[in-house]
């Protein structure tokens, strides 16, 4: 099939159907940068309002060299993988001190950023500049696979290679479309209606944009993982997986290893209203976040009581349950037991432990995310 022949159903599907998402309203290269950086790993509706905050707290890329540390965690709060706002940071400061707090159009110097991949600066430079980058994740790894009708595994290398071959070959069709709009068949055999008109200055604007923006759409919206909509899918009629009845098989992808369970016990000590909190030091899975002081503990016979010693160094005199919170990050499966304690005020534990922190000043701090669900219950 020629790849060619899906640019210009793509561009006009989009047109049509492109949901209204706050950063497609704006080419602001800082705005989309932070968009695609959030939505590596979270899903487009848990991303809106943690964007729009962002966006208000921190609407330039100065704001954001400048921001404290405290500031950035707790508006990535509850968004996980937290590395990747810090590196966001390093990127503000780099991109003052090295483009003249420009952020920059050219692909080689996008990709020299700290926490920016190929998809990432594929996705800025198209999205942002409309330049003829590729780009390549899940959702259009899934519509490439089944419209080209692709059996090996999108993990191995040369499969992956040839995925993204497609991706770019197929925005340099739109490029090239956009280019030449007087000669593509898609301007000249379509009855004028009004979406045919929106769908033409479309392609002749901004279609690499539309165009990579097309294919996570369709990923997102149509060709889902599953129950697949090919009834109503623009590319159906060139679709290789659908006409070979093949399209629950692929993308032939590895799958993923079950998850490995995790227990914890965390201790909630309160005094003259305030609560022991601790900070997680560098370096570690959720680094520089706030907890309530917590081990983990074997298997689940573990006891409170040890876990308890093996923290404040004594086993407290009252230990009683407070709640359960079953949390899920990357391949693990967490429970975490908290329990109320009373503090033993012959032992001077913020030292040891952590901070007493006022009921404020809690809800200033950013919190990992299990811990967090033990703040709101308090
Ligand atoms: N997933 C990754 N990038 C996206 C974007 N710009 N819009 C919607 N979903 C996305």
């Amino acid at each position: 099939m020629n790849p060619a022949k899906i640019v210009p159903l793509l561009l006009d599907w989009f047109t049509r159907n492109a949901r209204d998402l706050p950063w497609r309203r704006t080419q602001d290269p800082y705005a989309i940068w932070v968009s695609e950086i959030m939505l590596q790993q979270t899903q487009v509706k848990t991303v809106i309002p943690f964007w729009e905050r962002w966006m208000r707290a921190l609407p330039t890329l100065r704001s954001l060299a400048r921001a404290k540390p405290q500031q950035i965690h707790k508006l990535w709060e509850g968004l996980g993988y937290y590395t990747r706002v810090r590196n966001m940071q390093k990127t503000a400061r780099l991109i003052i001190k090295n483009h003249q707090a420009r952020f920059p159009v050219d692909f080689e110097a996008v990709l020299e950023l700290p926490g920016i991949g190929r998809y990432t600066a594929g996705a800025i430079c198209s999205i942002a500049f409309n330049q003829p980058r590729p780009i390549l994740d899940g959702n259009v790894i899934r519509v490439l696979t089944r419209v080209f009708g692709i059996d090996g595994n999108p993990r191995d290398r040369a499969v992956n290679s040839r995925l993204w071959e497609l991706a770019e070959h197929l925005v340099r069709e739109a490029h090239a479309t956009s280019a030449q709009p007087s000669t593509h068949p898609s301007a000249i055999s379509r009855p004028k209606t009004i979406a045919n008109r929106k769908s033409r200055i479309a392609n002749h604007t901004r279609a690499c944009s539309q165009l990579n923006q097309s294919l996570m759409e369709l990923g997102a919206l149509v060709c889902t993982a599953r129950q697949p909509r090919c009834d109503i899918c623009p590319v159906a009629t060139l679709c290789v997986a659908l006409k070979d009845r093949r399209v629950e098989q692929l993308p032939n992808s590895t799958p993923r290893a079950p998850a490995t369970r995790r227990r914890f016990v965390a201790f909630v000590l309160k005094r003259d209203g305030k609560v022991l909190v601790r900070q997680r030091p560098a370096g570690v899975v959720n680094a520089h976040l706030w907890e309530f002081p917590n081990v983990e503990v074997a298997n689940d016979d573990g006891d409170p009581r040890q876990a308890a010693r093996g923290i404040f160094g004594i086993v407290p005199a009252e230990l009683a349950p407070l709640c359960r919170v079953q949390h899920s990050i990357t391949r693990y499966r967490i429970r975490l037991d908290a329990f109320w304690t009373a503090p033993d005020h012959s032992v001077d534990l913020s030292e040891s432990v952590g901070k007493w922190a006022s009921e404020s000043e809690l809800h200033r701090l950013p919190f990992a995310s299990a811990h967090r669900k033990i703040l709101a219950i308090l």
